[in-house]
């Protein structure tokens, strides 16, 4: 795998991480536990910022727009499939809000775990398939460029301090054994 995209994969890891801690709290709910609104604000706050801000920019600003250009031939194009489903979670996640807001445990859990399965499935066809397609397309030089523009990202969109404020929940939801 290039430098590139085992920057994107290894984020992946910790998206899932904290997609298995909202599959676990969402197992406790169905089994009387009261809904943990800070644990909501929590995982809520990670996916707008971490998964959506920091990962999902990445893809969408730098990584997706090179392989759409005009120079890269793309027998089967999945970006566009892609973008719809970043959609489709930003979607979840804000009925999962309201779901909160109204305090609605079925809108709560049909949710949060649509968009846990959603990024699952999404994740995987994107490490396994979407990656290994840019690695194949994007010549060297323009990987090292987009990995540049990756780093450039993050500072520009990211205080800092922000990308070790999001590992530090990742690691509370493993501490907590979620
Ligand atoms: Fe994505
Ligand atoms: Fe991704």
């Amino acid at each position: 795998m290039s430098k590139l995209t085992q920057v994107l994969t290894d984020e992946h890891q910790n998206i899932l991480k904290v997609i298995s801690a909202i599959k676990k709290e969402c197992q406790a709910i169905e089994s009387g536990q009261s809904i943990d609104n800070d644990f909501f604000t929590t995982a809520i706050d990670f996916i707008r910022n971490y998964a959506d801000k920091f990962h999902h920019a990445k893809e969408e600003d730098i990584l997706f727009k090179a392989m759409c250009d005009d120079s890269v031939t793309l027998h089967c194009n999945p970006i566009d499939q892609m973008l719809h489903e970043h959609d489709l979670g930003r979607d979840f996640v804000k009925n999962l809000e309201i779901g909160l807001e109204e305090n609605n445990r079925d809108k709560v859990l049909a949710n949060a775990r649509g968009y846990a399965y959603l990024l699952e499935d999404h994740i995987f066809k994107e490490d396994n398939i979407l990656y290994p397609l840019a690695s194949d397309v994007l010549s060297p030089a323009i990987q090292n460029q987009l990995a540049n523009e990756f780093l450039t990202a993050e500072k520009e969109k990211f205080q800092s301090g922000a990308k070790e404020k999001y590992l530090s929940v990742v690691r509370s939801f493993e501490t907590r054994g979620l």
